[in-house]
């Protein structure tokens, strides 16, 4: 089987990469830009990478290269994105660029030229929920917006219901709730996904897309400051800075591990009953983020202490827990690490990457505010 990685050289690119090459016995090849953000300055794939992949520098927006790569595949993983959500609401024009023309470019080519691509899986994420799924005891089951900044201004983080005013609580998100995007970055996800199962159905191509919730494990960008939020304490932890907490820490988040992801994007292109559909990937359980920031502070750098600073970043959501029983039920998946479990792994490859990178998260949180994403 060959298959097309695009954003290969990533977190769960790479990890995905692994698992097609030493399990599955698959051919790879690898397209990726080496972002900066992700990769640093010198533009050389990461040394994670593995060596038996083919790996190709060039972008999903350049439609030749892209077009001569779809040509030799079977299978492809659309990986490829900018995926800060806070950057995106300033760095428009490259977000839509990357994530949205980077697919159109691929659906483009699908549609127009003669491939052998039996497979296409697309990344997409929670983000496209919004809030999601909650439940208020008077009016039963709801998908509210964001919280107004009325509400956030006076720092009452949870939710209240639009009826009644109660506060209600989250239940878990199936794929039946609707699309409720609030970022540049989760419009981007939603176009990615709705194209893509637009285009594989009319054109009789095999398509799945996956829902991830938020993913840990080795291999996250612990340069990029403006995602991925067990990288980013862990970066200041390392640096001996104290975590920052945004609103009270209550807020809480289902955190899946790379490695369920992986099972996940390979029961994609395996299971025939994935044609077509959209799955989300979580694990069902939560955590808060005060937890995550007491774990990792506890295990990187224990003479610390987080900073809850009762502050927001406008567009945030409260909670978040992936319903997971449709790819359960249709894929077989079953998550196999809590976080707690799972947190390990990623603090000792944390430690062992040592202090030899930069903490940029200052400099990421003043341009945030700047832009009044941060209050
Ligand atoms: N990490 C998460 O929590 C999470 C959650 C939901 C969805 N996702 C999605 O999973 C995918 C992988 O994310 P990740 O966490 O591994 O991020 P990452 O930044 O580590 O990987 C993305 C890779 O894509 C590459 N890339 C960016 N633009 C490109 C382009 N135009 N052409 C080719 N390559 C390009 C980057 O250089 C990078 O190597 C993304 O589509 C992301 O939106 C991630
Ligand atoms: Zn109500």
């Amino acid at each position: 089987m060959k298959v097309l990685v695009t954003g290969g050289a990533g977190f769960i690119g790479s990890h995905l990469v692994d698992k097609l090459i030493d399990e599955k016995g698959c051919e790879v090849t690898v397209l990726d830009i080496l972002e900066e953000q992700v990769h640093g300055k010198d533009k050389k794939p990461p040394e994670y990478l593995n060596t038996e992949a083919k790996f190709t520098y060039g972008s999903v927006t350049d439609y030749t290269l892209l077009q001569e790569l779809v040509q030799y595949a079977d299978v492809i993983y659309h990986l490829a994105a900018m995926v800060g959500v806070g950057q995106s609401m300033y760095e428009i024009e490259k977000y839509i660029n990357h994530n949205i023309h980077g697919t159109a470019n691929l659906l483009d080519i699908l549609a127009n030229s003669e491939h052998n691509v039996q497979k296409l899986v697309v990344a997409s994420s929670n983000t496209t929920y919004g809030e999601g799924k909650y439940n208020c005891e008077n009016c039963g089951v709801l998908y509210p917006d964001l919280r107004p900044e009325s509400q956030l201004i006076k720092k009452e983080w949870e939710l209240k219901c639009p009826n009644c005013g109660l506060e209600i609580s989250p239940l878990p998100t199936d794929e039946e709730t609707p699309f409720n995007s609030s970022s540049i970055y989760a419009y981007s996800k939603q176009s990615q996904e709705e194209f893509s199962l637009l285009i594989g159905d009319t054109y009789g191509i095999n398509t799945t897309v996956l829902r991830f919730f938020l993913v840990y494990g080795t291999r996250q960008a612990l340069s990029n400051p403006y995602t991925g939020v067990c990288a980013i304490f862990s970066s200041r932890l390392l640096n001996n800075q104290r975590p920052i907490v945004f609103e009270d820490g209550e807020q809480t988040r289902d955190f899946v591990n790379v490695a369920d992801i992986c099972q996940a994007l390979v029961l994609a292109m395996e299971k025939k009953e994935a044609r077509g559909e959209a799955f989300n990937v979580g694990t069902g359980n939560t955590i808060s983020i005060k937890e995550v920031a007491e774990i990792l502070t506890e295990k990187i750098n224990p003479k610390l202490t987080p900073i809850y600073n009762q502050e927001y970043r406008v567009g945030d959501i409260r909670h978040c827990v992936a319903d997971i029983s449709k790819i359960r039920n249709k894929l077989g998946y079953e998550p196999s690490f809590t976080f707690r479990e799972g947190v390990d792994d990623l603090i000792e490859w944390i430690k062992k990457s040592g202090q030899a990178f930069q903490d940029t998260s200052e400099k990421a949180l003043k341009e945030l505010k700047q832009k009044g994403l941060i209050k």
